[in-house]
């Protein structure tokens, strides 16, 4: 049995050297949804998923994945339990072609047996990249390089997909069509942690949401009580 929340996150502290980025900040993701962090620049939205991911180690607090305590883990062995972060800026490897950055991502020997079923799967969710599979990432534009950052993330076969402000940097036209995609993603099962600045678009398909300040969770709900929320209204949608 799978434990109903997928991660569930306790008073974490996180610290970059002296300086304390997260304080105690508290949220969980359920299984099977799409889980939104949200919170101005410098909130410590980045900081707490690359604690999540394993890139750096909490100083206090409790970080569960389905049930089983994962805080300090390296990211290695969180992406082999199923955990795996796209992160901010993408970061697709530019002298590789594009299969070759799929391959990076199927590395852990969870997913490595099942290569080429997995890359039929993201080719068919990206047609566009498999067009585009002898050329160079570096030679993509910055929509294809977000959308093959996701695609080399989707190769590790993970239970949580974490996607670090995926629509940065895109045209509005290739925001939406990230958005569709997330949303189709999770209707065929994939739970989701998304951190974005499009605060309106991601709430609308989220079914729960955090908002993040000065590293601590300020306010929590569904996405719709978030949009409808005056705080919310007056500090992310300009309303
Ligand atoms: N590598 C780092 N070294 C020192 N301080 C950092 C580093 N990364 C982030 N910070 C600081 O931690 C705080 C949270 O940053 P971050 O987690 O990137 O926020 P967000 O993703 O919400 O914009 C900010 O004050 C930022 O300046
Ligand atoms: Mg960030």
């Amino acid at each position: 049995m799978s434990h109903p929340d997928l991660l569930s996150v306790k008073g974490l502290q996180v610290a970059h050297g002296e300086a304390v980025a997260v304080r105690d900040l508290s949220f969980t993701v359920p299984q099977g949804q799409v889980v939104a962090l949200v919170g101005a620049n410098g909130a410590g939205k980045t900081t707490t998923v690359l604690t999540i991911a394993g890139a750096l180690k909490p100083r206090q607090g409790r970080i569960e994945f389905d049930g089983a305590s994962i805080g300090g883990l390296d990211c290695r062995v969180a992406v082999e339990r199923g955990i795996t972060l796209v992160p901010e800026g993408r970061l697709v490897f530019p002298q590789m072609t594009v299969e070759e950055n799929l391959r990076m991502g199927a590395l852990n020997r969870r997913a490595a047996p099942n290569f080429t079923r997995n890359l039929d799967k993201v080719y068919a969710l990206f047609p566009r990249l498999a067009q585009r599979r002898s050329q160079l990432g570096g030679g993509m534009s910055g929509g294809e390089q977000q959308m093959l950052a996701i695609a080399r993330g989707l190769m590790s076969e993970p239970r949580l997909l974490i996607l670090d402000e995926p629509s940065l940097g895109l045209s509005p036209k290739l925001v939406e069509d990230l958005f569709t995609m997330v949303r189709r993603l999770n209707e065929d099962g994939m739970t989701i942690l998304l951190v974005e600045q499009n605060v309106r678009q991601t709430l609308q398909i989220a079914s729960l949401g955090f908002v993040i300040e000065k590293g601590r969770v300020v306010l929590s709900g569904t996405g719709q009580e978030l949009i409808a929320d005056p705080f919310v209204r007056k500090a992310f949608l300009g309303l």
